[in-house]
């Protein structure tokens, strides 16, 4: 096993598979000063949570810095590309802090409440079932192409009430704003600002459109809301709640069901288990995945005085990195942590989708999301495998967020689905 002093979090093969550097940051430094920089990693699921919940401390405001803006660098030629062509950036939801951040979340809150979302099942059900029309024929298909990215984009883009047709572009904008916690270099930044700033570009005709027109959607709602019951939002601001509806649903949704898929094929017999029906254990399932490969792996604070957290203290203005997906894999919280067990009591403890006032506006719709598509991949399709067993399942270089490149697979129909035709 690694030791302390081998650990580099942003090596590539630590990136492709982190759990084991996890495990030696718990038990060795649960918060673990990066050398040479001022960030801290936080491993160990009680810290995460302290952390978490002292938002005065551990701040969100700034915490997102770069993550659309500059890149970490704040290369000076992507803040230009801004300054000329862009909209500045409002801190909403994601990167602030209370009471600011109340105001916005109070008006998002409605959106994707557990009631709303049980309405919609019928609706993402037939979403499910035409994506899999689509390939079963097929008997293999590129799992993350096909449905697991097309699922959530369909569905975030309908809520926003913008056609599908623009379903690549949605991506694409998507992609380039998520937060990468690397530094790619001036030129890749400043790709990545050029789609942001059309994204920012398309979104500004839409919410032009819905002023003197109001509809029944969530763009329609943000505009016509009022802060507070005082004053609109502005461009910056909904802007910036758009982007994190359009950015926070996508990756994670879709690495949530790659990542499922995986851990279905390591594990035949919690396979078998699920393919028996029971919707109790599937909705285990869905919370397993999100403990065991938690999407958003980590995610920053910054602290607002020195502090200390677990006995280790912190200086003010420090990064500190909030890491769900080795909490979620903490022994003092679960028994066997890297078993996948589809009848783990207390599945319902993981974090992935973060805790306290940042807690995941879209969490009960990416749970429907996945419960209704692996139901129903479980009931469509059987001996579900690897293209190549031999080609190694590889993942995005991403120290934040953790999802497949891609995942090509083959298939039987399900007898039961052929039945039914
Ligand atoms: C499996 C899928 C998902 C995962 C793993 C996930 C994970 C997370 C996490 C960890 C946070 C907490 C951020 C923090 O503490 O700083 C968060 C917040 C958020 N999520 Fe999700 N999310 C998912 C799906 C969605 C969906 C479908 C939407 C929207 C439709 C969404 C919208 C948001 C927004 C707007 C926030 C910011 C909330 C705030 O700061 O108050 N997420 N998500």
């Amino acid at each position: 096993m690694t030791s302390l002093s081998e650990i580099n979090l942003m090596a590539p093969e630590t990136l492709e598979c982190p759990f084991g550097a996890y495990k030696v940051l718990q038990d060795e430094a649960p918060v673990y000063n990066v050398p040479e920089t001022n960030m801290y990693v936080v491993t160990r699921y009680d810290l995460v949570m302290e952390a978490v919940r002292n938002t005065k401390v551990f701040s969100s405001a700034m915490s997102q810095n770069g993550s659309s803006t500059g890149g970490i660098m704040g290369y000076p030629e992507v803040v230009e590309l801004f300054e000329k062509e862009g909209y500045p950036f409002a801190s909403t939801l994601i990167s602030a802090d209370p009471p600011e951040h109340t105001r916005y979340r109070q008006l998002v809150n409605r959106a994707f409440t557990a009631g709303r979302v049980r309405k919609m099942q019928a609706y993402i059900q037939q979403i499910v079932d035409e994506l899999i029309d689509g390939f079963i024929d097929d008997g293999e298909v590129e799992f993350m192409a096909d449905f697991a990215i097309m699922l959530p984009i369909y569905i975030i883009a309908d809520q926003l009430g913008v056609p599908r047709a623009n379903a690549a572009k949605f991506k694409a904008w998507s992609d380039a704003a998520i937060p990468i916690g690397l530094d790619i270099g001036a030129e890749a930044e400043l790709e990545r600002a050029k789609l942001v700033v059309e994204f920012q570009k398309y979104f500004v005709e839409r919410i032009e459109e819905v002023r003197d027109n109001p509809r029944d959607d969530i763009i329609s709602d943000l505009v016509h809301a009022e802060v507070d019951g005082e004053r609109p939002l502005d461009i910056p601001e909904l802007l910036s709640i758009i982007q994190q509806l359009l950015v926070a649903g996508n990756e994670t949704t879709t690495n949530a069901f790659g990542a499922g898929l995986v851990l279905l094929m390591e594990n035949p017999d919690q396979l078998a288990l699920l393919k028996q029906g029971d919707d109790k254990m599937m909705r285990t399932f869905c919370e397993e995945i999100l403990r065991l490969e938690a999407p958003v792996q980590g995610l920053f604070r910054v602290t607002t005085c020195d502090t200390e957290l677990g006995g280790y203290a912190i200086p003010e203005g420090s990064m500190v990195n909030l890491r769900w997906g080795a909490a979620n894999r903490d022994e003092n919280v679960f028994d066997a942590p890297e078993k996948l067990d589809v009848c783990r009591k207390n599945a319902g403890a993981q974090i992935g989708y973060g805790v306290g006032v940042h807690f995941c506006v879209g969490a009960q719709l990416a749970r429907e999301e996945l419960f209704l598509g692996f139901k129903t991949l479980l009931s469509r399709l059987d001996n579900i495998r690897l293209t190549d067993p031999s080609a190694p399942l590889e993942h995005h270089p991403n120290f934040l967020l953790r999802g497949l490149k891609t995942l090509p697979l083959k298939f039987d129909k399900a007898e039961q689905a052929q039945a039914a035709e």
